[in-house]
């Protein structure tokens, strides 16, 4: 039996001092507070045993995490419709890069990178009644956790700044891929990018794409073949242009966000979260991907 708690706290001293954290995200102002010592890891097996460390129990920005989290309620309105609308090719280009749409004449390269998430974010405003209070009630009950909230300055900082994001939306609107107002689309887009949650939550949260679509509650709300498609997208789309290298090092399907937090996890086995809010050139956490990648190696754990 592997020692969880013992390969996570090793890893955890190995990487405390490590000198070179990273930069913290500071296109968007609030981000830029966060504390590049900040770390955390936290494991949760899917025989219900839980290992953390550090600063596992601190809320931060989830960001692009929160692209699979609507990415799997909007497949489970729309199923193989969605796809008539955005792509599942990785990009090998950088998560904001517009050619990423035009190139493709309207159509994202795939659900993960903005110009694909926007997309699913107009998917949510026309199929949820309230859609930024259903969404934060559908990530409460997929973690079990009816304390998770948006970080409204976080979303507010955002918008102020996300002229990148405006481009893409409205290059979008151009395309007919839009069905609802930029401001409207956007305006969930930023509070979905702003769900505040620690490591423990997002381990919750993600559970169910590692528990054949049922979630910490055991309730179905997705399918297994959904799951596969969207652990798929996690390998191929899910750290942007490293996808490659993360499936490379690590060797499991996950996201990051430019908070500092990753999500990755094992079929049937379990889901590992890490949050260092210092970021590589790529936009990923530098020392969540080295965590990550001591973890699958020490464990011999990676669906390869
Ligand atoms: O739209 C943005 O730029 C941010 N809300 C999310 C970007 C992000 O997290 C990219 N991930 N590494």
């Amino acid at each position: 039996m592997t020692d969880f708690q013992n390969v996570i706290n090793t890893i955890y001293n190995n990487l405390k001092s490590a000198t070179d954290k990273g930069i913290v995200a500071d296109y968007i102002p609030e981000l830029a507070k966060q504390k590049k010592e900040s770390f955390g890891i936290y494991l949760k097996h899917i025989n219900g045993n839980n290992y953390h460390v550090g600063d596992w129990d601190k809320p931060f920005s989830i960001q692009s995490i929160s692209k699979v989290l609507a990415l799997s309620k909007a497949i489970a309105f729309e199923d193989k419709k969605i796809w008539e609308r955005v792509d599942v090719e990785p990009s090998g280009d950088p998560f904001n890069h517009l050619s990423l749409l035009e190139h493709e004449n309207g159509i994202p390269r795939n659900p993960l990178i903005n110009a694909g998430a926007i997309v699913v974010a107009d998917i949510l405003v026309s199929r949820l009644n309230n859609p930024k209070q259903d969404f934060l009630n559908y990530v409460r009950d997929i973690s079990g956790d009816q304390t998770i909230n948006y970080n409204l300055k976080v979303a507010k900082s955002e918008k102020l700044t996300g002229y990148n994001n405006y481009a893409a939306a409205n290059l979008l609107k151009a395309y007919n891929n839009l069905n609802n107002d930029v401001e409207v689309v956007l305006d969930f887009y930023f509070h979905q990018c702003a769900l505040e949650m620690n490591c423990s939550q997002i381990a919750n949260a993600f559970y169910m794409f590692s528990n054949r679509g049922k979630c910490i509650n055991n309730v179905a709300h997705i399918t297994l073949s959904q799951v596969k498609r969207i652990n798929a997208i996690m390998l191929t789309c899910g750290f942007y242009d490293e996808a490659g290298e993360f499936a490379f090092e690590v060797g499991l399907p996950g996201k990051s966000g430019v908070g500092g937090g990753i999500v990755a996890l094992l079929p049937d086995d379990f889901v590992i979260v890490t949050w260092s809010p210092g970021l590589n050139p790529k936009g990923n956490s530098l020392i969540g991907m080295q965590a990550l990648e001591q973890f699958t190696t020490k464990t011999n754990r990676s669906i390869f």
